[in-house]
This record gives structure tokens, C-alpha cells and sequence, in this order.
């Protein structure tokens, strides 16, 4: 394979980046963030989630998010839902995309959505059935496609299985995540290779964590066999609540940066994606996890 022409960044910091912060982040400066991000020229950003705020209070301002939007045209603004409950809620709102997430990992399916792997695809069904007749199109997470918390190695034949189910149930794309970032770039070779003999390389995205430093290595070996699709967190910010110890997503502005030195198309500013990482983690009082970020800033 050889590298895509162009590659879509999925900004999942509003959401993967803002759920894992000790306070809850107020929602103007959300809104501020999303903005920022349109405004860089991202078109794709995950502005909320709408789980249990016993379980994720950072995201319970998932309606005021999803209302308060100033939408521009071309952006996608998604939501994650992991129940029916979840996606009613996120109709109301006028969310046009969602997205449900599932775990390769019996024990993180367990601690992150209180079921078993097989329930949560049975809990699943009825949210991409409803979200179809609703004309909302719907994204499968696979978590811990790379390594799980709680039971270490996970077989790619296992990613491979879950992924399968999400895509035939309906989910348009399967984002795979190294929940915990304790991928390397041969193993995230071999686990891609085994979801693809089921599913297009096109239908598949890369969400690597950065626990270990590996996220960008990883991201360029599976831009070498097409994934075309990537997603990442603005200044690097975030982690799991369900998985104790790993840190944020690979860092938007270094992903734009390694693509753009590939010759890969983004439609992205890197300045204006750094300069809001730069503004975010000033804003939050987090540090700037993105090398590219605080190079440019000091520029
Ligand atoms: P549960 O406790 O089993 O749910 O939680 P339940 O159906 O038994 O309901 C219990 C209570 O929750 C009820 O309220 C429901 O109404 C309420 P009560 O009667 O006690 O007052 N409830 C809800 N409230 C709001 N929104 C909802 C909702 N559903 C039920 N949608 C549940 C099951 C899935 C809800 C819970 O486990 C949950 O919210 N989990 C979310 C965990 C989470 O958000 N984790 C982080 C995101 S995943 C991630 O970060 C990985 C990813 O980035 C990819 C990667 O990196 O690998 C995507
Ligand atoms: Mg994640």
C-alpha cells in the first residue's frame, strides 16, 4: 500500500481531551474550543458525550454543547452515544452524527460501560436502527485494540471480531483505539492488517493514545497501508476515566505536521491549530503535550 492524498483529522479533544480533566470545563470555553477548531480548518469534531453524568461528569453539559454550537458549514459536530437514552437525547439536540463504542476487551467493556462485549453490540443494535430512520450516521469505536488496562495483550483476531460486528451492524467508519497507548508500530501494523481483511481500509480510523510516545510512530505505519482517517486531540490534552494512567490522544497539530512533511493533503492551519492548542492549555491550565504547539509558539 502507499500513502493517502489526503487525510481527515477527527478532533476528538472537546470530548477524549475535556472528559478526562479533574474540575469539569465550562461550557463557554468548550464552545470557545470548538470554534477555534472549525476556525483552523478542522471538519470533523467530537463536541460531547452523551453518557451518564455519574459516570462522566465532565461531559454532563452534553445538550447545552450540542445546542450551543455555532455551526459552519462543511464541519461535522459528533457525539458520542452509548445507549438509546444516550441517542434520544442527542436527536433532540440535532446532532447529525453519532458514534457508539464498544471495547476488544471483555474487562474495560465491563468497567467503562458496565456490560459484557456481547451486550454492548445487543445494546448497540437498536441505537444504529433508530439513528438510521433518524438519517444520523453512526461511528463504531473499538477500544483497546492495542493493549487493555486490565488484561494486557489483546489478540487482533479479537479487534478484528468486534470491528466486523460494528461495521455489518451499520456504523459508516470504525475508529481504533489504543485506549491505553502501549501500541508499537509493527503491532499496529499486524492488528490493521487483520481488521482489513474484513473491512475496507477506507472504512477505518486510527485513534492512538500517547501514554508510551509511540502514537506517531504507529500513525505513520498505518498511513503507510492507507488508513486515511485520523484521530487526534488538540495540544495532546485527555486520557480515559476508565483507564487509569493513560494520557491524552497524539496531538492534532503534530499529526498536521508529520502529514504535511508526507506530502499528505489536511486543509488544516497548523498555526491557527497551534496557536488554539497554545490558548486551550493556558486557558484550562494543562500542559501542551504538543511539541509542534510549543515550538511554534515560541516562534
Ligand atoms: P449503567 O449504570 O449500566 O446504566 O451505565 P443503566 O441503564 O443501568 O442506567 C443507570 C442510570 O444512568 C439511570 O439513571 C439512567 O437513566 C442513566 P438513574 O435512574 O440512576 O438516575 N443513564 C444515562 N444518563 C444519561 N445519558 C445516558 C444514560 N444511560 C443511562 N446515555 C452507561 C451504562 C453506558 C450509561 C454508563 O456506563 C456510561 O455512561 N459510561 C460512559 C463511560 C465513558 O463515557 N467512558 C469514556 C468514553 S470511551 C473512551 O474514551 C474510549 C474512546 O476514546 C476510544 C479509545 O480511546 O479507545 C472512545
Ligand atoms: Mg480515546
Amino acid at each position: 500500500m502507499s500513502f493517502p492524498s489526503s487525510v481527515r483529522l477527527v478532533e476528538v479533544g472537546p470530548r477524549d481531551g475535556l472528559q478526562n480533566e479533574p474540575e469539569p470545563i465550562d461550557t463557554a470555553t468548550k464552545l470557545a474550543l470548538i470554534d477555534r477548531l472549525g476556525d483552523a480548518g478542522i471538519r470533523h469534531i467530537e463536541a460531547a458525550s452523551f453518557v451518564s453524568p455519574k459516570w462522566v461528569p465532565q461531559m454532563a453539559d452534553h445538550r447545552e454543547v450540542m445546542t450551543g454550537l455555532s455551526r459552519r458549514s462543511g464541519v461535522t459536530y459528533s457525539a458520542l452515544t452509548p445507549n438509546l437514552k444516550g441517542l434520544e437525547a442527542a436527536l433532540e439536540c440535532g446532532v447529525e452524527e453519532v458514534a457508539v463504542f464498544g471495547a476488544a476487551s471483555e474487562n474495560f467493556s465491563q468497567k467503562n460501560i458496565n456490560c459484557s462485549v456481547a451486550e454492548s453490540l445487543a445494546r448497540f443494535a437498536p441505537v444504529l436502527e433508530r439513528a438510521k430512520q433518524a438519517n444520523v450516521r453512526v461511528r463504531g469505536y473499538v477500544s483497546c485494540v492495542l493493549g487493555c488496562p486490565y488484561e494486557g495483550e489483546i489478540a487482533p483476531s479479537k479487534v478484528a471480531e468486534v470491528s466486523k460486528a460494528l461495521f455489518e451492524m451499520g456504523c459508516y467508519e470504525i475508529s481504533l483505539g489504543d485506549t491505553i497507548g502501549t501500541g508499537t508500530p509493527l503491532k499496529a501494523k499486524r492488528m490493521l492488517e487483520a481488521v482489513a481483511a474484513d473491512i475496507p481500509i477506507t472504512k477505518l480510523a486510527a485513534h492512538f493514545h500517547d501514554t508510551y510516545g509511540q502514537a506517531l510512530a504507529n500513525l505513520y505505519a498505518v498511513l503507510e497501508e492507507g488508513v486515511a482517517v485520523i484521530d487526534s486531540s488538540v495540544a495532546g490534552l485527555g486520557g480515559c476515566p476508565y483507564a487509569k494512567g493513560a494520557s491524552g490522544n497524539v496531538a492534532s497539530e503534530d499529526v498536521v505536521y508529520l502529514i504535511n512533511g508526507l506530502g499528505i493533503e489536511s486543509g488544516i492551519d497548523l498555526d491557527k491549530l497551534a496557536a488554539t492548542g497554545h490558548w486551550i492549555t493556558q486557558t484550562i491550565g494543562r500542559p501542551n503535550r504538543s511539541k509542534v504547539s510549543v515550538a511554534l509558539s515560541k516562534k
